[in-house]
């Protein structure tokens, strides 16, 4: 018996070793974690069960039956993060670059299969040098054996990719159809085809990072959610957004006890709108001083910045935010922050989590750039989630809410089931100076006439009691009582029950 102990620890050290003593050095010296130092970083202390510990690849060519590593360059298995359940797959760089095998794929099909099973979120870590070349179209059937079971888990069980390392060509598909990416800045970068083929075809000079690094996809591209220093706070701030998610789309987001008094009230904010309408104010404010705890968690803080969204709680219960914000091109609509705030809606909407919309928003973005890039298209799709939302859905309008962006915006039409204003709130088809300038064109040259104008369309609809008449907006609210005043529809929509009519699926445009 003492024998075979001996021997499966000397298995299980030879697998914890992965690649050897010398690519972990090279790891480090690269300044990234091997696969299990992320685990255990990511994972409750001593929570981590492994699966497949022994798995090995059976490529025999290129002399690859005598180059096995037990395990096979993918650590998978469960554990907990504060408690909760979560399944991984951590990509081990120094078994062969990580690259994936056919076995290594198997190895994620299977917590992905036992994820969906139970309900709980997958998260993968990526570090991996791409299909294992030594295979050729057996690693190419393994990806997508991963790729099919992102799609059938998308909407099922929150799934998340942190990239800490390469992750290119057909790789860079299974993270892109997971729900977050998340990158680490100097160590990872993301392309579909690497500097040397853009230097071939296209003749453009561009090194790994500027094309695919953390920076470039969290700021230019947007396929990345965050961008981190190094692997540590790239961990540590999953383990706190798994905090805001369900494990499934069964459950409901954890609730956390809060101490933050539900009807606490905050005066500054009956300043935070200036009395010039075109003056821009912080969004930001008003999102930090309604949320428990002012504990706001952002977001694609570096992309599309007219539109901020992210996770906080309000009275303990998770909460999606999606706020337009005037510091940026006024707040407008245009084809990135459409894009960015309609997936956000739609994973909310997925997963149980109620919406709440802060709405000042001058209209969409004109121009040619906007409708050559098919704002049509890109703008629908935030109106498209929104209108087939069924979470609750409040929405607080603290200043413009102009033309379509109105409808847009979570308004009353599309189910919002709150719809509050403060009494700053102009609801109208466009500003009074559009407004005039069309409706009194022959007036034009006389500007005595033009301000009389202007400010009689002020009266009449820069404000929000005409769609308060209408029963667009439940009420009218003091801006110092907007975290009572949700937290109360909230609390009320707690139990709301709407379901769309079946179908296979929607056609969102795209
Ligand atoms: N298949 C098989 N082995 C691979 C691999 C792959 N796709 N990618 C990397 N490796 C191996 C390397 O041969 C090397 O093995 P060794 O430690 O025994 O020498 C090890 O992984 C580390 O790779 P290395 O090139 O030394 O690391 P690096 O940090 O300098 O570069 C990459 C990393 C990913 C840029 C580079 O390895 C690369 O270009 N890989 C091929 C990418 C690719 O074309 N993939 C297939 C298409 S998706």
């Amino acid at each position: 018996m003492h024998e075979i102990i001996r021997q499966l620890e000397e298995k299980r050290e030879k697998a914890r070793l992965g690649g050897g003593q010398k690519r972990i050095d090279s790891q480090h010296t690269k300044g990234k974690l091997t696969a299990r130092e992320r685990i255990e970083l990511l994972l409750d202390d001593g929570s981590f069960e492994e699966w497949d510990m022994f798995k090995e690849h059976r490529c025999t060519d290129f002399g690859m039956a005598s180059e096995k590593v037990p395990g096979d360059g993918v650590v998978i298995g469960y554990g907990t993060i504060n408690g909760r359940l979560v399944f991984v797959f951590s990509q081990d760089f120094t078994v062969l670059g990580g690259s994936l095998s056919e076995t290594h794929a198997e190895k994620i099909c299977k917590v992905m299969d036992q994820a969906m099973k139970v309900g709980a979120p997958v998260i993968g870590l990526n570090d991996s040098g791409g299909a294992r070349i030594q295979e050729g179209v057996a690693s190419l059937g393994g990806y997508a054996d991963v790729f099919q079971r992102n799609v059938m888990a998308s909407g099922v069980v929150p799934q998340i990719s942190l990239i800490m390392g390469p992750c290119a060509g057909g790789a860079v598909y299974s993270p892109a159809m997971t729900d977050f990416i998340f990158m680490v800045k100097d160590s990872s970068y993301m392309f579909v085809t690497g500097p040397e083929v853009v230097k071939t075809v296209t003749h453009e000079d561009v090194t790994a990072e500027e094309l695919g690094g953390a920076m470039t996809h969290s700021s230019k591209s947007g396929v990345a959610d965050l961008a981190f220093e190094n692997d540590v706070e790239a961990l540590m701030v999953i383990r706190r957004m798994m905090s805001f998610i369900p494990g499934s789309n069964r459950e409901k987001p954890p609730m956390l006890p809060c101490i933050d008094p539900a009807d606490r009230l905050d005066m500054s904010l009956d300043t935070l709108v200036p009395d010039n309408t075109n003056q821009p104010y912080d969004m930001k404010e008003l999102i930090i001083k309604m949320v428990d705890d002012s504990d706001f968690f952002e977001l694609q803080p570096d992309y599309a910045k007219n539109i901020i969204i992210g996770f906080g709680r309000m009275e303990g219960s998770p909460v999606g935010i999606v706020a337009n914000q005037p510091l940026v091109l006024a707040g407008c609509l245009d084809i990135k922050s459409s894009i960015k705030a309609a997936r956000f809606v739609r994973f909310c909407d997925a997963f149980n989590i109620p919406v709440v919309t802060l709405v000042d928003v001058p209209g969409f973005m004109p121009g040619t750039a906007q409708e050559y890039g098919g704002i049509i298209k890109h703008g629908a799709k935030l109106l498209y989630a929104y209108a087939e939302c069924t979470v609750p859905k409040v929405t607080v309008i603290t200043r413009k809410a102009y033309g379509g962006a109105y409808d847009v915006m979570s308004s009353k039409h599309l189910r919002g089931d709150v719809n509050l204003a403060w009494p700053t709130a102009e609801i109208a088809v466009m500003g009074p100076k559009g407004a005039v300038e069309i409706i009194f064109r022959e007036e034009k040259n006389n500007p005595e006439k033009i301000a009389e104008r202007e400010a009689e369309y002020k009266a009449k609809f820069a404000n929000p009691f005409v769609a308060g008449a209408r029963g667009f907006i439940d009420d009218v609210i003091m801006p110092h009582e907007t975290r009572k005043r949700v937290c109360r529809s909230l609390a009320m929509l707690k139990d709301k029950e709407l379901q769309n009519p079946w179908r296979k699926h929607g056609n969102i445009p795209l």
